[in-house]
């Protein structure tokens, strides 16, 4: 049985296009073949997950670490059950209660976790390009968890995801980010697989949290920015609406909140302008009633309870191909 399940996954695997990728640190390495296999051997994860038991020992022998500097509980918790889902072991790690509290630098605390037998460390870190500075200093493979302002490479594919499980193609759908996207690792890590996908995406929101430069910085003419939420949902086939981390507002960059719901909040009447059936998404954690009118959060194009329960699949394929990829 365990064989067969071996089997099954290669030869998704080992279709036109192998996985070569060490680390997945951010999208932006990726290419369009890349985000196909991730996508491909998502349904094949997602298979094994409705079946009753959901696992299988794919990775036995495989140490995966989750090593949190920062708040966590979608992105820790699906790691943790996509590993063990595919019979690997499971180390937890917070910076709280580690060494990293007496001093230890990013550096060491990776190189030791090497030295325990890390074949991958599922890594979120406050500062941007954390990650990559310890995927240089070790052999086991990096997994941004999400850094800084910067990326969230797993948070980009399951959404990804889960817009392809609508949608199939996403080629010319019009995707509408709103909120505090320039702060947002969310929204930089979709800005790269939209694209690739052939999706067009309006980055909506005041002007002090949606920087212009990402019109005119090359993403292309299909990369919008607008700070007018009515017009920007016209015809929308999604609406990803980003959290508004409240030090925004003591920054200076909103007003106040109810500033920000007036102008950008999803609500029923600014919904009815997208395109019916329209999705609307959230990466989570949410501000209740802020972002997302209540209604709207729970009405029937909410799929963000989707978006988490796809997490474990998406995240089950990434530790699979890049599991499989250390393999001499
Ligand atoms: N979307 C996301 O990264 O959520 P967590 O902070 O709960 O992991």
């Amino acid at each position: 049985m365990l064989e067969l399940e071996e089997k099954r996954l290669t030869i998704a695997a080992d279709g036109v296009h192998a996985w070569r990728h060490k680390d997945l640190l951010d999208t932006d390495t990726l290419s369009r073949e890349d985000i196909d296999l991730v996508m491909s051997q998502a349904d094949a994860m997602t298979e094994i997950r409705t079946r009753p038991v959901g696992k299988v020992a794919t990775l036995r022998g495989i140490t995966v670490v989750t090593l949190f500097y920062e708040q966590s509980t979608r992105t820790r918790a699906s790691f943790e059950v996509a590993a063990k889902a595919m019979g690997a072991d499971v180390v937890n790690l917070s910076a709280t209660g580690s060494s990293v509290e007496k001093g230890e630098s990013l550096i060491d605390t990776v190189r030791t976790l090497e030295a325990i037998g890390a074949d991958v460390v599922v890594m979120r870190h406050g500062k941007s390009g954390a990650p990559y500075l310890a995927a240089r200093y070790t052999k086991s493979s990096i997994i941004n968890g999400g850094d800084g302002r910067h990326a969230h490479p797993t948070q980009a594919l399951l959404d990804l995801y889960t817009m392809r499980q609508h949608f199939g193609d996403l080629a010319g759908r019009r995707v509408v980010i709103v909120g505090d996207v320039m702060h947002s690792r969310v929204a930089r890590s979709n800005i790269y697989t939209l694209l690739a996908s052939g999706a067009d995406v309006t980055l909506c929101g005041p002007a002090t949290l949606v920087p212009r430069t990402l019109e005119s910085g090359g993403e292309g003419p299909r990369c919008r920015v607008s700070t007018n939420l009515d017009e920007a949902i016209e015809g929308a086939d999604v609406v990803m609406a980003l959290r508004i981390q409240k030090e925004r507002q003591e920054g200076g960059l909103i007003p106040s909140l109810r500033d920000y719901i007036a102008g950008y909040q999803v609500n029923a009447r600014r919904l009815a302008r997208a395109k019916p059936g329209a999705l609307v998404m959230h990466p989570g954690p949410k501000n209740e009633g802020v972002e997302l009118a209540p209604d709207v959060a729970d009405g029937v194009g909410s799929v963000i309870e989707e978006q988490v329960t796809n997490g474990v699949a998406v995240r089950m394929a990434v530790l699979y191909l890049i599991a499989t990829a250390r393999r001499p």
